[in-house]
């Protein structure tokens, strides 16, 4: 058993027990071959180039478009390949064999990807094929560091965070042809804009809501930083939401505990010329003291954002969220995070699941909301892989009422200066709070 926990732990980060809308890779190229948004965009980009140092660089011309629409399907086959494997470990859903071998086949023919010397794929020795494919991708986090090197213990403390450090990211900016409805209109002046639409389409609504309400506080001296970036969709949408009306960051991070994420958000940032010291990604566990040295970016403020992290944290780890991101915060810090209300599908969907007597979610109460957990799928890891193993639950999603969320961020030290609720089109009702800590 040792030798396999052993070798799971790597491949668990990448893995598992995904929830992809695989559709959304298949179309999203298609999307982006019309060449309408290439070309806008291009032209567009080559306009601003010299506007302003953050965005110098930044070039999406045809080429970029090209290799990232390669990406997207590349990426879809390494998702399937990496199921199989995880499937193979003992982790995660079963996977169809032709289903394998055509992703097989995408990625070892790709020639970008240098594969050609690649064996067949062997089922009798899938691990070392999973890392075959991971250290041959050209992706900066990982050809700096292998992915054999993490060592959960620095950053996993519980069921739940494990559960999202393994899960496999799709890429960002891509929709499945079923374009978000929003509330949020798109500002008039960008109405006729390809890429904004784009945006829009792709992008679930309380994100929309969060760069609506950071916009107006952004200019060249701030540091926008995003905890729990997962694939960097967000910040790559409130960038390019920046750039066409005008604002500039000084610089950009986005952290989180899972890698693979950072790596498919560090990459695709990196197809559009977002690449550090303006734009960085960084492993980092939003709940403690930050890892990541802010000092090198010589930025007199910074526009915090939290989208979807405190929907899934336990209350007191909100709390405790809440506390670390306020530390350094001075007047001219925000804060924007957004939180689930008890209002939706998904909530509607969790209530159902948890009064079934075969479902194993539980449903429960706490002074500000209602939290939903599952028993972790795999008890056994938890006493090896993560700090707090007696947390033998994972949280589904954890919600919040109005007032006991001013409650909450009043205890930790925040004021409310703005708030904006979504949530007509989305799963789950949700709310926008723009933050300022206390005087
Ligand atoms: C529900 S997803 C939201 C992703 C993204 N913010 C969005 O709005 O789509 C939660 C994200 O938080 C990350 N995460 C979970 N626990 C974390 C922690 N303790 N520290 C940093 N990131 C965490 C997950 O890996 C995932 O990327």
């Amino acid at each position: 058993m040792i030798p396999i926990l052993r070798s799971a732990l790597p491949i668990a980060r990448y893995l598992g027990i995904q929830t992809c809308r695989a559709s959304s890779l298949v179309n999203a190229p298609e999307y982006l071959k019309t060449r309408r948004l290439g070309s806008v965009v291009f032209r567009r980009s080559l306009s601003k180039t010299l506007v302003h140092p953050f965005y110098s660089s930044l070039k999406i011309g045809r080429e970029e478009l090209l290799r990232f629409s390669q990406f997207t399907s590349l990426e879809k086959a390494e998702h399937l390949t990496c199921a199989a494997v995880s499937q193979h470990m003992g982790l995660g859903k079963p996977i169809a064999m032709s289903e394998l071998q055509q992703s097989w086949e995408t990625l070892v023919s790709d020639s970008s990807l240098n594969l050609s010397s690649l064996a067949k794929y062997n089922a009798n020795d899938p691990y070392e094929n999973f890392l075959e494919i991971f250290t041959r991708r050209v992706r900066p986090l990982l050809k700096e560091r292998l992915l054999t090197e993490y060592s959960s213990a620095d950053f996993i403390r519980t069921g739940t965070e494990l559960v999202w450090s393994t899960q496999k990211p799709l890429i960002p900016l891509s929709f499945d042809g079923h374009p978000q409805n929003h509330t949020i209109p798109i500002p008039e002046k960008l109405q006729e804009n390809p890429l904004i639409q784009f945006l829009f389409n792709a992008t679930q609504e309380d994100a929309v809501g969060a760069w609506t309400l950071a916009t107006p506080l952004i200019d060249e001296k701030t540091l926008i930083h995003e905890y729990g970036c997962w694939n960097g969709e967000n910040l790559l949408g409130l960038l390019f939401f920046g750039f066409e009306s005008g604002v500039h960051p000084g610089c950009c991070i986005g952290t989180d505990i899972n890698i693979g994420a950072l790596n498919v958000a560090e990459t695709i940032s990196e197809v559009f010329s977002l690449r550090a010291p303006m734009v960085q990604f960084h492993l980092s566990n939003a709940l403690c003291s930050n890892t990541v040295d802010i000092s090198q970016f010589k930025c007199q403020k910074q526009v915090k954002m939290a989208l979807r992290l405190i929907s899934i944290l336990e209350p007191s780890d909100a709390a405790d969220f809440l506390i670390q991101a306020k530390r350094n915060m001075t007047q001219d810090c925000s804060l924007i995070v957004s939180y689930a209300l008890p209002q939706g599908n998904k909530y509607e969907t969790n209530k159902r699941l948890a009064s079934s007597p075969q479902n194993s979610v539980k449903e429960d109460s706490f002074e500000h909301g209602i939290i939903f957990r599952a028993p972790f799928d795999y008890p056994g890891l938890l006493s090896q892989l993560v700090e707090l193993p007696d947390r033998t639950d994972q949280v589904v999603n954890c919600y919040y009422n109005t007032e006991g969320f001013e409650k909450l961020v009043h205890q930790c030290g925040y004021r409310i200066v703005n708030i904006l609720t979504v949530g007509k089109h989305s799963d789950n009702y949700r709310v926008v709070v723009v933050l300022k800590a206390k005087r």
